[in-house]
């Protein structure tokens, strides 16, 4: 299988309080129907998550292929998923690229794969979950009721005895951003049955920020083992678990997650002082912020 070169970038919206210039330098490289969804938020929270998942990618596009950041344009498939409309006069260019943005709580993450077009055709996806569990019911119940999500090998590493209720609820979300990367990276939703993917946890090492990624990870699904997948497990912060699943593809190194600062994700353009970009931004800073996350 071939190795390519793979971008793993994480931004903490903890580190960080807009400013409205910097808004509207951010608003303006991204285009005029995400502006339009992203303002359907009623928290600035998700407002803000968003919007700095559409920079990390028109980043990571712009890095690889040597568009300028502001020509880079992007749609999205009939479930959803982004990608990248490669403009006419780079057609010839022999890039291929996936990547998959994930976010969740203070953190907003993609990761991405570079390759040729030469290459069997190949998909990255991400996910990353906050390790919290305030649902109301008990533990236990909340796993009953997440029975057919995951596989009887998967519930019994979960359940491990040596696991005591944080450790579990640990494995669990190790689990749930392994399947969510893999459904992300096929882009199906959740019309997979989760059942019958089942990942097995790599055990050499607990997974810690030191000891991130673990790469030992394997899937089968209905029994089958799916050796063109491959998947790294990082844990960012203490709280913060991620996946990455790596179809027809391995990365050049294992590496950790890089944390951009928003500097790092924006070319400033004469756009920004539009009245309408401005206008925007300020309504979208009286959006009201979550208590806490
Ligand atoms: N496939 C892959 N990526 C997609 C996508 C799709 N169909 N649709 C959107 N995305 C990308 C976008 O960049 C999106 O960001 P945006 O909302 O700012 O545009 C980002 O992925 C969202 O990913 P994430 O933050 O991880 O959101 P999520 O985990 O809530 O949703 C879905 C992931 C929507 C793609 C999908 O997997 C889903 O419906 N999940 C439902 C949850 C579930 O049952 N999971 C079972 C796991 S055990
Ligand atoms: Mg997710």
């Amino acid at each position: 299988m071939n190795k390519h070169i793979c971008t793993r970038w994480a931004f903490d919206l903890s580190t960080w309080t807009p400013t409205l210039p910097q808004l509207t330098h951010a608003v303006a490289a991204i285009q005029a129907e995400e502006r339009t969804r992203l303002m359907k938020f009623h928290f600035i929270d998700d407002f803000l998550s968003s919007l700095i998942g559409r920079l990390l990618m028109r980043k990571f596009v712009s890095t690889c292929t040597n568009e300028p950041y502001h020509q880079v344009q992007f749609a999205r498939d009939v479930r959803g998923k982004p990608y990248w409309v490669q403009a006419q006069q780079l057609k010839t260019s022999s890039t291929q690229l996936s990547f998959n943005v994930s976010h969740q709580g203070k953190l907003v993450l993609l990761a991405g794969i570079r390759g040729s077009k030469a290459d069997p055709e190949f998909g990255i996806g991400t996910d990353v979950m906050k390790i919290e569990y305030n649902g109301g019911k008990s533990l236990s119940e909340f796993f009953r009721l997440m029975q057919s999500k995951f596989s009887p090998q998967e519930w019994s590493y979960i359940g491990r005895p040596q696991h005591n209720e944080r450790a579990q609820l640990k494995a669990f979300m190790r689990h749930w951003c392994l399947k969510e990367a893999y459904v992300k990276e096929l882009g199906v939703g959740i019309t997979v049955d989760l059942q019958k993917i089942s990942f097995a946890m790599d055990t050499t090492h607990p997974l810690e920020e030191a000891a991130s990624p673990l790469c030992g990870t394997t899937l089968c699904c209905n029994g089958t083992p799916m050796s063109q997948w491959h998947f790294e497990e990082h844990l960012l912060t203490p709280k913060y678990c991620a996946a990455i699943a790596f179809r027809n593809c391995l990365p050049l190194e294992h590496a950790k997650f890089e944390f951009l600062h928003f500097e790092d994700l924006i070319e400033r353009s004469a756009a920004a002082e539009q009245p309408d970009v401005l206008a925007y931004c300020q309504k979208a800073l009286l959006k009201p912020h979550k208590r806490h996350q």
